[in-house]
């Protein structure tokens, strides 16, 4: 049956809203995967800056770095012992100055992860606290319930797994006694050497704050800010009464996150971001800096809250992440994103892969899905995070050996653990089969990752996925990535966000009346039409197409929208 699409307003979106990060495009670089330089196998500073053109040609505005700081890797990074030093693993303070200057060059903007609701258990603080009771408060230590305080002092479960708290030794005395068994627990959400911080303790804060202006003079443009909702704890530490697991991203209502005390944290640290004006930057690239929350909110409306005028600029949109292929539910979750950041006159981000989650390629079943999820997402408004490698459709490894995995939840009992591919979306110690390294050129593995091998095993049949194999084939993945993206910057209205006055209605989108299964909205001068049906639907022409990800079909007049696609439309 054929169905006419609705009419399309027209006229210009309302003032368009200053702020480079409002409709940015923002490519997360897994640091250990992206491109090696020293051939030891694992991805540094200098393989990144030598693969920067790659970026510069797709298309994005700017690169957001996963940590690359000093740090003994076990979870892969986020488990910081010193936040001012680059792991020799991964380069020298150098080379990152190189690489913020050498992206500032080609015009890419450079984020960086930071991590404040834990560091490393080889931190100097936490060191400290392991040898001495009495500098044990920038950290959450308690004495152990039930006889001999053998069991933890709550009912806290870490998000990787068996419970939050682990036990110490009582320190060795000056009489350099053995260490004797039995002391106080301490508090980890995450691993056990990711000890959390307190951040109650006044030297918590004002460390951060010197750690982000040492980046911040560095020359980068914002930061990525790691487990933004939990670095403040319900008072007391109170039991949850259940034995939910907590995850890193899912639908769930934990007292120990979402806490209303991080907000004034955030709106101090979005003072320190405001008074780095581009006046002062070393660089020369002008633009604000940002701070994105990395946050788990229970509601659309929670979760704006942390992207409030004074609070961080943009927080990650899970909900989108999460969202199942059922159209219904993508618009529901589309309308309730746009209407909760434009109630705080903030952009809002979209977000389909990260290297958390199971890439999604592999999550909606084929690469066709795939393509069209990406073109669906790049023309709504506000601003989109890419993750590596999901500009050549790369799925997720699911087969990797038990031996070479490294994931931290892994070996700590979560639901998953240890049956490959039984996870539904990678979290449950699975997460590293979106974090394979990338493939760039050849014909087998490293596939020109680096002059050695590769830090985890690179499938066999990954020769047709490269960066060098895609280049110049205008069915590729790859190609679709970058005619969007130029698109993006050349089509009227894709892009913009939401005007600041926080009505709503600024980033001209309004949805069309479409066939059951598709989505179809207008923006000015531009029409998405997104076929989630696995058959072909029939369309009047809504104008002149100019980017679809499968082939159309149709006689001119009434066009054939394929199955699983999403298509672009200029009217
Ligand atoms: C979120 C990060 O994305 C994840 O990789 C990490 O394991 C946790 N935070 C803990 O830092």
């Amino acid at each position: 049956m054929t169905q006419e699409l609705t009419a399309v307003h027209t006229e210009s979106p309302s003032s368009k809203p200053t702020g480079w990060w409002r409709d940015a495009v923002i490519y997360q670089v897994y640091v250990r995967s992206f491109a090696d330089s020293d051939g030891d196998g694992v991805g540094d500073l200098r393989g990144i800056r030598s693969r920067l053109p790659h970026l510069a040609r797709l298309g994005v505005d700017a690169v957001w770095l996963t940590p690359f700081y000093a740090s003994p890797q076990a979870d892969g990074g986020y488990d910081v012992a010193d936040y001012r030093a680059v792991d020799p693993l991964f380069g020298t303070l150098e080379d990152a100055a190189d690489l913020v200057r050498a992206a500032h060059d080609l015009g890419l903007r450079v984020i960086v992860d930071v991590v404040p609701n834990h560091t490393s258990d080889r931190h100097r603080w936490f060191q400290e606290a392991l040898c001495d009771p009495s500098a044990r408060a920038r950290y959450h230590f308690r004495p152990g319930r039930g006889p001999g305080g053998d069991l933890p002092p709550n009912d806290w479960e870490s998000v990787f797994g068996g419970p939050a708290w682990t036990r110490v030794d009582v320190p060795v005395g000056s009489g350099g006694s053995r260490p004797e068994a039995g002391g106080e627990w301490y508090l980890h959400l995450f691993a056990p050497e990711q000890p959390d911080l307190n951040w109650e303790h006044a030297e918590v804060r004002e460390e951060f704050d010197s750690v982000l202006r040492f980046w911040l003079d560095l020359g980068v443009d914002g930061f990525r800010v790691d487990v933004a909702h939990g670095m403040v704890k319900p008072p007391g530490l109170p039991d949850i009464g259940h034995s939910g697991q907590a995850r890193l991203i899912g639908e769930q209502v934990l007292p120990f996150f979402d806490q209303d005390g991080v907000h004034e944290i955030h709106r101090s640290w979005r003072r320190l971001l405001d008074s780095y004006s581009p006046a002062l930057r070393p660089c020369g690239t002008p633009g604000q800096r940002i701070g994105v929350a990395e946050a788990w909110a229970p509601t659309s409306e929670r979760l704006a809250l942390y992207v409030r005028p004074d609070e961080l600029h943009q927080a990650f949109n899970f909900r989108f992440l999460n969202c199942p292929w059922d159209p219904e539910a993508m618009r529901r979750v589309i309308d309730e994103s746009l209407a909760a950041t434009a109630s705080v006159g903030a952009p809002t981000t979209w977000v389909l892969s990260n290297h958390d989650v199971v890439r999604h390629t592999t999550r909606y079943g084929s690469l066709a899905r795939a393509r069209a999820a990406a073109l669906l997402m790049l023309a709504l408004p506000g601003s989109a995070y890419l993750y590596q490698g999901e500009e050549l459709g790369l799925p997720e490894v699911t087969d990797l050996p038990d031996e070479v995995r490294r994931d931290p939840a892994f070996r700590r009992g979560g639901p998953a653990t240890g049956a490959q591919g039984a996870s539904a979306d990678g979290q449950e110690g699975l997460r590293d089969g979106c974090r394979v390294p990338m493939p760039w050129s050849g014909a087998e593995p490293p596939y020109g990752f680096g002059p050695g091998g590769s830090w985890l095993p690179q499938p066999a049949d990954w020769a047709g996925l490269t960066v060098e194999a895609q280049t110049g084939d205008p069915h590729s993945t790859l190609e679709l990535y970058r005619a969007a993206l130029e698109l993006r910057r050349a089509l009227p209205g894709l892009g913009a966000g939401p005007d600041p006055a926080g009505n709503g209605e600024g980033n001209g989108m309004r949805w069309l009346d479409s066939p059951a299964g598709v989505l179809a909205f207008g923006r000015p001068g531009f029409v998405c039409t997104f076929n989630t049906r696995g058959t072909p639907v029939e369309l009047p022409s809504p104008g002149r197409p100019v980017l679809s990800s499968s082939p159309l079909g149709g006689d001119g007049r009434t066009v054939l929208i394929p199955a699983d696609s999403c298509t672009w439309w200029a009217i």
